[in-house]
């Protein structure tokens, strides 16, 4: 490979040809594609973005943007030579906008800087994720980020008003600003929120913000499994006088993977055994005995089988850790293949239903289920036997694939609730996004990057 072009931008931008950080740099926390990028460069403002990318266009050079690399659909990976664009050098963070609450902020700041940044003020940004302490505000902006409080707050592109955008040919755009009503022909903020790199370099976010939920509740109730789950979800919301914050699910084998893998106590003490499957709900405000009277209902329609009840900020931290540590535990436990989908919450049963008796026997691998249940979001991770082998394992997730996604199409669900479609998801993309729609997708493309240089590959072919 020519790698003259690489020595000269070494000259004008910080850049790095080391093993190590070819490694790190090259992938995100999909572990399916060896990393194998030619260089990767740190710019240290949005001009300097630019100029790389000016100069990756003259050279007809492949560039994959890089945030912080927590990705689940392997969007940040560079297995093709390709030169990394790590953001994280960009990390002006501003002041909180008082009168409008926002926020401006660099696309490398992570999420919980972001957070701790407003605490004092008792405001937040409310894309929470358990990847926070590593994933990025560009990152989270590239891929549309949901998370635990989506129920709540909606989606990441709900909050911000202003977006900051280098293009491929080095243009730099500037996609409103902190003003919060602003109607002026169709918005490009939006078509690059969510486009998971291959449309424009995020380099700049104004964030709206919200009030930090005071009076949090947390119950860690232990259900019957899925069906249970969702009656109790149902309940919730019908009966229950009070606002959701949060609507998590997990199966017996989620907790016994965060169990063995962090080294806690059962949530529900002692040594018996565990629940099918368990509930986390976040509750806000005060409820002057709502959620005690509703915890009495369920329990007495026998919804619930066993219960906790955070008495201190502490105690909602331990059990909100189970949940949270759920990706990293089963990362650490296997091998595992990820699908991340969603259908209408109301058909999350009879989908479950079809799920476990007819698609769940041809995946070559245990079946771990958690997930956003109030979204109708489930992550549907399965493990690798160790006995088999990894491409094996590999070709038979993706037979079995094409059926969840065959279900999926039939029930009008999505392929990709939270994560994206990167590189992992392309031959998914077709069951959730119909033909006209994926060429009027690829236009756009083409309009803004005519060669194909910006995170080529992800999302679809050109
Ligand atoms: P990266 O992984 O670095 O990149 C993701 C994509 O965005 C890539 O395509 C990349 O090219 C592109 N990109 C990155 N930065 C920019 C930029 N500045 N401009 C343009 N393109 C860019 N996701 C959820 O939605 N909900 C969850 O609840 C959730 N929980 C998670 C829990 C764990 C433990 C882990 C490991 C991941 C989780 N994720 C979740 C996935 C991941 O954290 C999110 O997708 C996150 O938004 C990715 O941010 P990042 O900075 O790590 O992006
Ligand atoms: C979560 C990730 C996997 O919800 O989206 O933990
Ligand atoms: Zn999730």
């Amino acid at each position: 490979m020519k790698t003259q072009w690489i020595d000269e931008l070494g000259q004008r931008v910080p850049l790095s040809r080391q093993p190590q950080d070819l490694q790190t740099y090259g992938r995100d926390w999909t572990r399916v594609y060896v990393p194998r990028p030619s260089a990767v460069v740190f710019p240290r403002h949005a001009e300097e973005v630019c100029e790389i990318l000016q100069f990756c266009s003259q050279h007809g050079i492949a560039v994959v943007p890089s945030g912080g690399r927590t990705g689940l659909s392997a969007g940040a990976v560079a297995a093709e030579g390709e030169l990394v664009l790590s953001l994280e050098r960009l990390r002006d963070l501003g002041e909180v906008d008082p009168f409008g609450l926002t926020l401006t902020t660099g696309a490398g700041v992570t999420n919980h800087e972001v957070h701790v940044h407003c605490e004092h003020l008792g405001l937040t940004w409310p894309v929470d994720l358990a990847s926070k302490g590593s994933c990025q505000v560009g990152g989270n902006l590239a891929t549309n980020a949901g998370g635990i409080r989506v129920l709540r707050y909606g989606h990441a592109r709900h909050w911000v008003t202003g977006l900051q955008v280098a293009l491929m040919d080095g243009t730099l755009l500037n996609l409103g600003n902190a003003v919060q009503k602003d109607n002026v022909g169709p918005d490009l903020r939006q078509l690059m929120i969510g486009s998971e790199g291959i449309l424009g370099i995020i380099t700049r976010a104004t964030l709206r913000l919200a009030l930090l939920p005071t009076d949090r509740q947390v119950l860690f109730l232990a259900v019957d499994g899925m069906e249970a789950g969702l009656e109790l979800l149902r309940h919730a919301r019908i009966q229950g006088r009070f606002q959701l914050q949060a609507f998590e699910y997990m199966g017996r084998n989620c907790l016994e993977a965060v169990i063995k893998a962090q080294g806690v106590p059962s949530p529900f003490g002692g040594s018996g055994e565990l629940p099918p499957a368990a509930v986390l709900i976040e509750v806000e405000g005060r409820l002057d005995g709502e959620l005690d009277r509703w915890l009495e209902q369920v329990m007495a329609q026998k919804l619930v089988q066993d219960g906790l009840v955070a008495k201190s900020s502490a105690d909602i931290n331990r059990l909100w850790a189970y949940r949270d540590n759920i990706t990293e535990s089963l990362g650490r436990l296997g091998l595992m293949h990820k699908n991340d989908i969603s259908v209408e919450v109301g058909r999350l049963a009879e989908f479950v239903h079809t799920l476990e008796k007819e698609v769940a026997p041809t995946f070559p691998g245990e079946l771990y289920l958690f997930g956003h249940l109030g979204d109708g979001n489930l992550h549907i991770n399965v493990m690798k036997p160790s006995a088999t082998d990894p491409e094996e394992f590999w070709d038979g997730c993706h037979v079995a694939d094409m059926q969840l996604y065959e279900l999926l199409h039939k029930l009008g669900g999505s392929v990709s609730a939270e994560h994206g479609i990167g590189l992992l998801k392309k031959s998914a993309l077709g069951f959730s996004r119909g033909p006209a729609e994926v060429a009027t997708m690829r236009a756009v493309k083409k309009a803004l990057d005519p060669e194909g240089l910006l995170n080529p590959g992800k999302v679809f072919d050109l």
